[in-house]
């Protein structure tokens, strides 16, 4: 056994104690495939670490990578392939991904895999070669690399069993519905205000999509046709940004800084928030449920507040090495804002902000007792309906997109509070 031979190994029985791999043919596929030969610049100990490791950037921000193992075991468990199927994956990057699928639908099969960077291409088929002899002891089918743009899929060898997204999208495009066969699944890391969530989805005879599936992720985003227009907007001359997805009733950055300049009272919170409850947990079930829902985060500029403006990046709650917080701004009518922050001794309050944050920070309470009354919903316990066409209006529980519209419910409890 080689020093890559005894970490993939490692890795693997990682995978399989955390519960990221369920499944006998993910678990042998995983087995299978030598993730260091995808990764041939990189040391066995980085290629192995369950990691997402950044392969390609452009103007300082990575657009590509491979993915962390973990996350490709939730989406490969997701995905339920079985042998002989025909899979279509938008997003090749290092061919790794591709290699597993192949793995698992065998010699009957086809992985059809795409990417937009041609080098990113040439470089996939070289690491497909070089683990060439693994890929055939262990059965695995062929690999088709395709340099196009996965907005469109790839029409030329649908229909295909599986979809399979490794790369954000802010929409669900009426190509890749075409091109799925019936019955099949379309598996993408999907923006839903501002959040993203890697949703399963079975295309049913009525040619609506229903989520079996999802879970929260973090993916770079598509380049090319289908790229998103979702913007971070920095609040004038503070370190402070604004989030404004391309899909909800976006929050006004100019308001939000007239509100800033109004500080109001400071209130307590029911119960404080974990750091998963800023794009997970209680931040999607706000952004879904209340129209003057937005995320804050520290524009990472470094400049000091504005004078007259109390808040900084530092008093948002911790988050990796960065902070983010929770809001509710108006839309109309008074300025207001009612945020969480930290306070000096640690602790979480909501601070309101203009004439209309005390009421503000009222709906947030109320908001947060609702999320919990209804057993506090992360990613997984959410459901999701694709209806094919952009005509919904935003709404509680409704998304519209511009090829579909997203009807999102609480799963378990039936809530009536957010009905799609
Ligand atoms: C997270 S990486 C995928 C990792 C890959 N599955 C692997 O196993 O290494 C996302 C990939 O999506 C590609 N991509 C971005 N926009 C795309 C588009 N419009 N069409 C196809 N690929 C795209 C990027 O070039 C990048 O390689």
């Amino acid at each position: 056994m080689t020093a890559a031979d005894r970490a993939g190994a490692h890795m693997v029985d990682a995978l399989c104690a955390a519960g990221r791999i369920r499944s006998p043919a993910v678990e042998r596929a995983f087995r299978s495939v030598p993730r260091h030969v995808f990764l041939p610049s990189f040391a066995v100990h980085e290629a192995y670490a369950d990691d997402a490791i950044p392969i390609r950037f452009a103007e300082g921000a990575a657009t590509s990578s491979a993915s962390q193992p973990s996350m490709m075991a939730i989406m490969l468990e997701q995905l339920e392939l079985r042998s002989g199927q025909r899979v279509l994956e938008i997003g090749a990057g290092t061919g790794y991904n591709a290699a597993l699928m192949a793995t698992v639908v065998g010699r009957e099969g086809l992985v059809v895999a795409v990417d937009i960077d041609q080098e990113l291409i040439d470089d996939a088929a070289a690491h497909l070669a070089a683990a060439g002899p693994r890929l055939d002891a262990a059965g695995a089918g062929p690999v088709e690399l395709v340099c196009a743009d996965g907005a469109l899929g790839h029409p030329e060898r649908a229909p295909y069993d599986r979809i399979v997204l490794t790369v954000g999208s802010d929409d669900v495009r009426p190509e890749w519905l075409a091109q799925l066969a019936e019955g099949g699944r379309l598996l993408l890391p999907l923006a839903v205000r501002g959040s993203q969530l890697c949703v399963a989805l079975d295309l049913g005879e009525d040619g609506v999509l229903r989520s079996d599936s999802v879970q929260s992720c973090m993916f770079i985003r598509l380049r090319g046709i289908g790229s998103a227009t979702g913007s971070t907007v920095v609040l004038g001359r503070t370190d402070l940004a604004v989030e404004v997805p391309s899909d909800g009733l976006p929050a006004d950055p100019d308001r939000l800084l007239a509100a800033l300049v109004e500080p109001g009272e400071v209130i307590r919170m029911p119960f404080p928030l974990r750091q998963a409850d800023i794009w997970d947990g209680f931040g999607l079930w706000l952004a879904l449920t209340e129209p003057g829902a937005c995320r804050l985060v520290a524009a990472g500029s470094g400049t000091p507040a504005r004078a007259g403006i109390d808040l900084v990046a530092e008093d948002l709650l911790p988050v990796g090495s960065s902070t983010a917080s929770l809001a509710l701004v108006t839309s109309h009518g008074p300025v207001g804002l009612a945020l969480v922050v930290q306070t000096a001794d640690g602790r979480q309050a909501l601070r309101c902000f203009g004439p209309a944050g005390v009421d503000l920070a009222a709906v947030l309470v109320g908001s947060m007792q609702a999320w919990a009354a209804v057993g506090r919903p992360g990613a997984p316990d959410w459901r999701l309906t694709v209806v094919p066409g952009g005509t919904g209006e935003p709404g509680p529980g409704v998304v519209p997109k511009p090829h579909a519209t997203v009807l999102a419910e609480v799963r378990s409890h039936g809530s009536p509070a957010v009905a799609g």
